[in-house]
């Protein structure tokens, strides 16, 4: 028999989606999730010497600067409303035991200072970390082919309290050693910075997107892989423990890494803690899309728009993301 509109409409009322979404301002009435610029964290890249503007093969419109270059960068960034940054150094010198990590001097301090004085209102977060630090490019010390935890731990707490002392606003371990974040948390609390927040990458996978981050921070690792500290990416339920645990230990804000391939972690990490949740959206995530607009394959622009949307409705409070001034531009 013909189905037709009759059949449809007969006794109850007609049904259509489709009204509200007839014009952009009604469109706009009913939109659920909004992007703001203060959802945003750019990440950057900082290294010694002056002038220095090196744009990274692999993501288009990153650079590795100096920290002149990286003030003014910053500056931009701070006018375009983006409240925070998140710095990750490479160093003069690498050694074993990424010594350079905790030096007073080391990068990542001289950049903190410089922009604490010259770009105030700023948030500086810096990546604590040694994998960009140590010679073999691992995440700690390293005996024979093991990644080492409980030594570990002690460096970690060196390099964030020594960002502390340069005057960054929140650290972030990325390393994924276990027991990191009470080891820094009370290490902060007992050097004074009992109100310096931490932003735990609690929920970092072992993923294969973080391939161009490795060419801009040069912290490929030597031999191996990270499949002993970072996640599985069959994993979910291991997530919300890795989650809790952070929390347990004092995290203030925690982060789902990568985004868009994580999505339905972001959502569970959300509806189960509450907590201040940030997702990054890493250079493998940035590269895609970069190189598919520079082929005319996607609509760069919009498509950067609707993944960091997606990473916001999933249940993210923050972004770090690289599209991060394009995206302010775009709003
Ligand atoms: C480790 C760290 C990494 C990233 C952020 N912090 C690399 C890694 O774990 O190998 C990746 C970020 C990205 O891909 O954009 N310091």
């Amino acid at each position: 028999m013909q189905f037709g509109i009759k059949e449809i409409v007969e006794g109850t009322p007609f049904v259509r989606t489709r009204r509200t979404r007839m014009t952009e301002g009604l469109r706009s009435m009913v939109r659920e999730t909004a992007l703001t610029v203060n959802d945003f964290i750019y990440p950057l890249f900082v290294m010694p010497g002056s002038n220095v503007r090196n744009e990274i093969r692999s993501m288009p419109g990153v650079f590795q600067l100096s920290v002149d270059t990286l003030v003014e960068e910053c500056r931009e960034v701070r006018d375009l409303g983006i409240p925070a940054v998140i710095l990750f150094g490479i160093p003069e010198h690498k050694d074993e035991t990424g010594s350079s990590a905790w030096d007073e001097n080391g990068i990542i301090q001289q950049a903190v200072r410089a922009l604490k004085k010259n770009v105030p209102g700023l948030v500086v977060i810096t990546d604590v970390c040694m994998c960009e630090y140590t010679s073999h490019g691992h995440c700690g010390i390293v005996d024979g082919e093991e990644i080492v935890n409980d030594a570990t731990l002690e460096l970690l707490a060196r390099e964030a309290l020594s960002h502390a002392q340069a005057g960054a606003d929140m650290v972030a371990p990325s390393d994924m050693m276990d027991g990191r974040v009470a080891v820094i948390r009370e290490t902060l609390d007992a050097a004074g910075y009992t109100t310096l927040p931490i932003m735990s990458y609690a929920a970092k996978y072992s993923s294969g997107f973080y391939g161009p981050f490795r060419d801009a921070a040069e912290s490929a690792p030597a031999f191996g892989d990270r499949r002993s500290h970072q996640m599985d990416p069959a994993n979910s339920n291991e997530a919300v423990r890795e989650v809790a645990i952070d929390i347990e230990e004092g995290a203030d804000i925690v982060m789902v890494k990568p985004a868009l391939p994580y999505l339905d972690i972001i959502r569970r990490v959300k509806d189960e803690f509450g907590m201040p949740t940030a997702a990054y959206q890493v250079s493998g995530e940035y590269a895609m899309i970069k190189a598919a607009a520079a082929n005319g394959w996607l609509d760069g622009d919009r498509v950067m728009m609707e993944s960091l949307l997606s990473i916001k409705r999933a249940g993210a409070d923050m972004i770090l993301t690289y599209f991060a001034k394009d995206a302010a531009r775009a709003l």
